[in-house]
């Protein structure tokens, strides 16, 4: 199995740890750091709604909090329970927190299945960012 066969994988079998009683739409996630290790998340809903925490940052926060930071790539795979896989986009505030740790050079993968899948470039899908070199050049 390849490596983007792998993390698509990954991304899929993470739906059945997903908790979202509120949404019913399962999310699961997985990074794969530059020397090749796979950090896998799922939504975590909250009754609050606000403090719910979508399939992506949860796998970064993952690996972050291990001690990896340097991204290759994360495979995303999304859909309501029950429901087949669609190509499901990161929101806008996944895209600013990939944008943080990988750049844009960060390749994104929309997964359906192993062998079915969307691959793009952060920067497409956030062009224009601001990121950790534009806040080192303000001055208060
Ligand atoms: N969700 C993610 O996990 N990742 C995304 O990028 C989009 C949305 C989750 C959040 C919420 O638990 C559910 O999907 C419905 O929005």
């Amino acid at each position: 199995m390849d490596k983007y066969a792998r993390l698509c994988k990954a991304a899929i079998d993470m739906r059945s740890r997903s908790y979202a009683p509120y949404s019913n739409f399962r999310v699961g996630a997985a990074v794969l750091t530059s020397d090749g290790h796979i950090f896998t998340g799922c939504n975590i809903e909250n009754s609050a709604f606000s403090p719910s925490i979508c399939a992506e940052r949860c796998a970064v926060s993952k690996a972050v909090s291990e001690g990896y930071k340097l991204f290759d790539a994360i495979a995303i795979a999304g859909a309501p329970s029950g429901g087949s896989l669609k190509y499901c986009p990161p929101c806008g505030v996944c895209r600013q927190v990939l944008a943080e740790f990988a750049g844009g050079d960060l390749t994104v993968i929309l997964a359906r299945s192993e062998t079915d899948y969307k691959v793009y470039k952060l920067q497409d899908l956030l062009p224009l960012s601001f990121g950790p070199d534009d806040i080192a050049g303000i001055k208060t």
